[in-house]
C-alpha cells in the first residue's frame, strides 16, 4: 500500500503561507508517498492550483453532514471537492472538544464525504485519564465502530490514531503502545469493513516531527502520519515525508 504523509494545518496560514507549499514540492517532487496538507479552507482552492500536476494532494479540516441548506457558516463535502480538496479530517479531536462531535456525527459527516467523492480522515484517540484509567482499547474501538462508515472503500478512508495528550504536547506514546493500537485498530476495523480494511491507510498523529519520524514509521501497520505543528514548515514536513518514503 501506498503511505500518506498527511499535514493538519488547523486554524493557521494565510496567502503568505503558500510559499512552505512551494518549497515542499521543489524539494519533493515525486516522493515515494502519498502527500497531503490540509489547509483552512479558505486555501484550499489556491492551494489545490499551486498542487495541480504535483504529487501533493489537498483536503479540508471538516465538513458538514448535509450537501447544502441553511448551516451558515458550514461547509459541505461537494464545496471542498469542487475546491479541489480530495480528502477530509473528519472527527479531530479538538472538534470533538471545542465542537462537542460525537461518533455519531462524525460517521454521518464520513459518510457525505464519501458520497461526495472524497477520502474520509476519521481521527479516533483516548484522552491522557482514560489512557491511565487502562481504558484505551476501549475508547478506540468504540469511536471507530461509532464513527467509521460500515460501507466504506480502502479508497474511500483513512484512520488516524491520534492520542489526544499527545497533540501540541511534544509527548508521544511509546513504541510499544503505538505497535498496540494499530494492530487493535486493523483486527477492529477487518470486523467491521472486512478484507477492505487491509488497504486503509492506518496514520499515527501526536508530536511526530522530523526527530521522532523513522521511528514511529518502523511500527507495523503504522501507514503514515498525520502532522499538526510540523506541518507548517516545509522543512520539517519534507524531512517526515522522506523519512515515510525512505520506511
Ligand atoms: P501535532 O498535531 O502534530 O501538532 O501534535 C497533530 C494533530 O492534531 O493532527
Amino acid at each position: 500500500m501506498r503511505k500518506l504523509a498527511a499535514g493538519n494545518w488547523k486554524m493557521n496560514g494565510t496567502a503568505a503561507s503558500l510559499s512552505e507549499v512551494a518549497a515542499l514540492l521543489a524539494a519533493h517532487p515525486a516522493p515515494a508517498c502519498d502527500m497531503l496538507l490540509c489547509p483552512p479552507a479558505t486555501l484550499i482552492a489556491r492551494m489545490a492550483d499551486l498542487a495541480k500536476g504535483s504529487a501533493l494532494h489537498v483536503g479540508g479540516q471538516d465538513c458538514h453532514a448535509k450537501a447544502s441548506g441553511a448551516h451558515t457558516g458550514d461547509l459541505s463535502a461537494a464545496m471542498l471537492a469542487d475546491a479541489g480538496a480530495s480528502h477530509v479530517i473528519l472527527g479531530h479531536s479538538e472538534r470533538r472538544t471545542d465542537h462537542r462531535e460525537t461518533d455519531a456525527q462524525v460517521l454521518a459527516k464520513a459518510e457525505a464525504a464519501q458520497v461526495a467523492g472524497l477520502v474520509a480522515i476519521i481521527c479516533i484517540g483516548e484522552t491522557e485519564a482514560e489512557r491511565d484509567a487502562g481504558r484505551t482499547l476501549d475508547v478506540i474501538g468504540t469511536q471507530l465502530a461509532g464513527s467509521v462508515p460500515q460501507g466504506s472503500r480502502a479508497e474511500t478512508l483513512v484512520v488516524a490514531y491520534e492520542p489526544v495528550w499527545a497533540i501540541g504536547t511534544g509527548r508521544t506514546p511509546t513504541i510499544a503502545e503505538i505497535a498496540e493500537v494499530h494492530a487493535f485498530l486493523l483486527a477492529r476495523l477487518t470486523a467491521r469493513i472486512g478484507a477492505e480494511a487491509a488497504g486503509v491507510q492506518l496514520l499515527y498523529g501526536g508530536s511526530v516531527k522530523p526527530s521522532n519520524a523513522a521511528e514511529i514509521f518502523a511500527v507495523p501497520h503504522v501507514d503514515g502520519a498525520l502532522v499538526g505543528g510540523a506541518s507548517l514548515k516545509a522543512a520539517d514536513f519534507g524531512a517526515i515525508v522522506a523519512a515515510l518514503a525512505a520506511a
